[in-house]
């Protein structure tokens, strides 16, 4: 593979699996329950393809809507993976940031979290960004409140903000950007999705229900990134260089 544009950054909306559940007539929470086994599979892949990090959709402001024992069982699993995984995660040398209104969550979530990244923090291998309650509007709206409020301090200028002050106050501040982001599942949106980070990214849209995804079809989907001429707005670079 071409090593100079092979894909860093990657992000996956991990999509469908509440229909992988349906089609096998098994109860809703074992697709997502297979999801989350299956985001496993995906991050140790991303390990030996040297991808430095990858940011995942976990559950989104919008998840909040579902019935609450999905809810519940989502947020169950997420405790579970993040007890199950974390000396997993470590020993890969993950770097663990969990992105999101973490407010929300009960206290025994967030100081599982809290001690999760604590544990992973000092790692130098790929940084897995999990996103929880996350909502990109709702990011945008955070970072403008901060901002406005260091204005009305006087501790900044209106002529000031730029982008690195925008992305500086964000919720996913720590949030690279994506050179990649996979969607799962078939819908071909972003869903409120880090769209700051998502400004210039290649987008690739499968059909494949998240717990159906495997690392050879993320092979293909990097062959297919490094095809694509990505120009960020800039003049062709394959014709023009
Ligand atoms: C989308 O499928 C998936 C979710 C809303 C939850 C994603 C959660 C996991 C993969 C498991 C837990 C995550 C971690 C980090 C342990 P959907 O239910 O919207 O599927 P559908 O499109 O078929 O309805």
């Amino acid at each position: 593979m071409n090593s100079k544009k092979y894909p860093k950054k990657l992000a996956i909306i991990m999509d469908g699996n509440r229909r992988w559940a349906l089609k096998k007539a098994l109860p809703i929470i074992s697709g997502h329950n297979y999801g989350a086994k299956n985001l496993n599979e995906i991050v140790s892949k991303c390990i030996s393809l040297e991808i430095s990090e990858l940011t995942v959709f976990a559950f989104s402001t919008e998840n909040w809507n579902r019935p609450v024992n999905e809810v519940n069982g989502i947020l169950k699993l997420i405790e579970i993976f993040m007890k199950s995984e974390i000396a997993n995660m470590n020993s890969q040398n993950i770097v663990l940031k969990l992105v999101g209104d973490l407010s929300n969550f009960s206290s025994k979530l967030t100081n599982i979290f809290k001690a999760a990244e604590e544990l992973t923090k000092e790692n130098s291998g790929l940084k897995l960004n999990v996103a929880l309650n996350y909502g990109g509007r709702q990011d945008f709206i955070s970072s403008v409140k901060s901002i406005f409020s260091e204005v009305k301090k006087c501790n900044k200028e209106i002529e000031d903000i730029d982008e690195n002050i925008i992305r500086d106050n964000l919720i996913s501040s720590s949030v690279s950007d994506i050179d990649l982001l996979i969607r799962t599942g078939g819908e071909k949106r972003i869903s409120n999705f880090m769209f700051w980070q998502l400004a210039y990214s290649e987008l690739f849209f499968t059909k494949t229900l998240w717990p159906d995804f495997t690392v050879n079809e993320l092979e293909e989907i990097i062959e297919d990134y490094l095809d694509r001429d990505r120009r960020f707005g800039k003049l062709m670079s394959k014709t023009y260089n």
